[in-house]
């Protein structure tokens, strides 16, 4: 059955079929590791049929053949999005945060004078702005102002990354901070309505684009901390393997690794790390 687009009409009402599902979805493993199992055929669907939509397209052949032959950069973003999720939030598994406080207090009671943390899937940015609150709320405690703190907020789609710079969100996406950092670093927007993120915690981030696939990543290192969380889990272990061999060239021994609740590191690269706590790593 046909139903109307955009401009023209969608031909493709119901899932799609096999090859052109096949062909998607070793086209977009290819693109960004995530592996679209037989069960995401309706989801994919579903979503694709909004960018036939948005594109004035008829039919996901048409669309398989857009992306082949005349898509941007911009339309594989879009897609990257229509198959990964961009949940996120302030304070999100507050415990990697309270030993992320610890491990900044000890480092830098001990002299450190440089930290260094990675945001690996930074989404919207709330990940990477918790840390940076909480870098500062560290360096408050142990009296070390002076200490050249950066963060790289990482992610493959820049529409987030877009969202990660302009630093807007609404009131309530706020709440997770507690109040007195709230004030001090988010101002309301008046024209907005939008909480904005304060100048001097945005210029601690800087943000850039990386696709976790393609290793090995420009980075040096070292990293005293890595977050990288709720992405490895689109990823198959190969993917997987792939991104923490560079986690392990990049991060310092002593230094964090904070993985998604729902994510696993295994075989031989597991004794690299020592477990502190749920989801949460020290490399040795
Ligand atoms: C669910 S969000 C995780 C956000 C944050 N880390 C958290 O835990 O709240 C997943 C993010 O992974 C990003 N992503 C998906 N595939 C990626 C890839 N191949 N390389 C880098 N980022 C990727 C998506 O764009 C999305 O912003």
């Amino acid at each position: 059955m046909a139903i109307q687009a955009g401009l023209g009409l969608i031909q493709d009402s119901g899932p799609m079929d096999t090859t052109t599902f096949n062909k998607l979805r070793s086209m977009i493993y290819d693109r960004c590791g995530i592996t679209l199992r037989d069960t995401k055929r309706t989801m994919l669907s579903a979503r694709i049929r909004k960018r036939l939509r948005d594109l004035s397209l008829s039919s996901f052949a048409d669309y398989l053949d857009f992306l082949v032959n005349e898509a941007q950069e911009d339309e594989w973003v879009e897609l990257i999005n229509v198959v990964s999720t961009n949940v996120t939030a302030f304070f999100r598994e507050p415990h990697h945060f309270e030993e992320l406080l610890k491990a900044v207090d000890q480092w830098v009671r001990a002299g450190q004078k440089r930290l260094r943390i990675w945001s690996a899937a930074s989404s919207s940015g709330q990940e990477p702005y918790t840390l940076a609150i909480v870098i500062r709320r560290a360096l408050n405690l142990a009296g070390h102002n002076e200490v050249d703190a950066k963060i790289l907020a990482t992610d493959i789609s820049t529409k987030m990354l877009s969202i990660c710079k302009v630093g807007q969100y609404p009131t309530e996406a706020i709440k997770p901070i507690p109040v007195e950092e709230r004030n001090r670093y988010f101002k309301l927007d008046r024209s907005t309505g939008m909480q904005q993120v304060s100048p001097d915690l945005r210029r601690m981030i800087t943000f850039a684009r990386l696709n976790l696939t393609e290793a090995p990543y420009a980075m040096k290192g070292p990293m005293d901390a890595i977050f990288c969380r709720n992405v490895m889990i689109y990823f198959d272990n190969h993917v997987r393997s792939k991104i923490i061999d560079q986690v392990l060239r990049l991060l310092k021994p002593g230094g964090l690794f904070m993985i998604g609740h729902a994510e696993s590191i295994q075989g031989p690269q597991l004794k690299q790390f020592t477990r502190i706590g749920a989801s949460m790593y020290r490399r040795k």
